[in-house]
């Protein structure tokens, strides 16, 4: 196979085996590339992107920016909070008032769950995903996941667990896609009210015993609590939730094995996770946002070379 079977990437949902195969080996590949002394190439040279963040980001809109940067495409860079969103415009007004300079691809997070999909469907230009609400996070999910096969030679037959807000989590959704997609055993865990209704109709087993599931992983992937997305109390106390779901030295030295410890960002420090253990050799946290330049870089290119001009 050499491209992909879609045009957009919207999800994981929308990907096959196949196609996150052709994106890792090509993630291998400008892995090898930014590691060199010249870290660019002049693959995208001829094409313009446009990052388009009406939420906050700091790893997922530099990322990006580095990966266009490397493959040297024009970019042109929208932040709502400074913007005519402002003064009411729409999402397609302020898309197509873009596209209307000559723009090929569109990056963009977006607080409304949908809205890269929507936007697909009215525009014409190749759109990621880059976060949408509590929908989606596919380049997360695929750099958390090229990370995982890097560090334990394949995903398949793993044991991943998910902690935390499952509820609230686009990042928990992807992962749970790419990693069934890749043949790992997936489980969440974390306090009732933040685990889903029928999630397990997704293919996952589900775990409130923090010490069970770490028994029985090889992975934990650490999630933050979104209060950004609460409108209610969904746990007593952030101490009390510390206490049930917080990875810490304590917890892991009463395992009677190593595991590898992820966390997509940004952390809670003392929440979810404590400092010790993020900042720990089998804590891969910041390869997970190494990888994501590579990623990134792969997505692009291969959903740049769909683009017919
Ligand atoms: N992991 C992630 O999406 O981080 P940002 O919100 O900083 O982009």
């Amino acid at each position: 196979m050499s491209e992909l079977s879609v045009n957009h990437l919207l999800g994981i949902k929308y990907l096959s085996k196949e196609d996150i195969e052709l994106i890792f080996k090509t993630a291998d590949h400008f892995k090898e590339v930014i590691n060199r002394p010249i870290k660019k190439v002049p693959s995208l040279r001829d094409i313009t992107i446009a990052n388009l963040f009406f939420e906050n980001s700091t790893r997922t809109r530099l990322s990006f920016e580095l990966a266009e940067k490397r493959l040297s495409a024009d970019i042109v860079n929208f932040s709502a909070a400074s913007s005519s969103v402002k003064k009411g415009e729409t999402l397609i007004d302020t898309v197509n008032n873009i596209l209307s300079m000559k723009v090929d691809m569109v990056v963009m997070r977006h607080p409304n769950p949908g809205a890269g999909i929507f936007l697909s469907r009215h525009v014409n230009a190749s759109i990621i995903n880059a976060g949408d609400g509590a929908h989606e996070h596919p380049t997360q999910a695929l750099l958390d996941t090229y990370s995982i096969r890097e560090r334990l030679g394949e995903v398949a037959g793993k044991k991943v667990v998910i902690v935390g807000d499952i509820l609230h989590s686009r990042v928990a959704l992807s992962n749970i896609f790419a990693l069934k997609l890749q043949g790992a055993e997936v489980k969440v865990c974390g306090p009732k009210t933040l685990l889903p209704k029928h999630i397990e109709s997704l293919g996952v087993s589900v775990e409130t015993d923090l010490k069970k599931a770490l028994e029985w992983c090889d992975v934990a992937n650490m999630l933050r609590v979104q209060n950004e997305r609460m409108d209610i109390s969904y746990f007593p106390s952030t101490r009390e939730y510390a206490q049930q779901f917080q990875l810490n030295k304590k917890i892991l030295e009463s395992l009677n094995k190593e595991i590898v410890v992820m966390h997509p960002g940004p952390i809670n420090r003392g929440v979810e996770i404590t400092s010790d253990v993020a900042d720990a050799e089998n804590a891969i946290i910041l390869d997970q946002v190494q990888n994501g330049v590579a990623v990134r870089m792969a997505v692009i290119y291969l959903l740049a070379s769909k683009i017919n001009r």
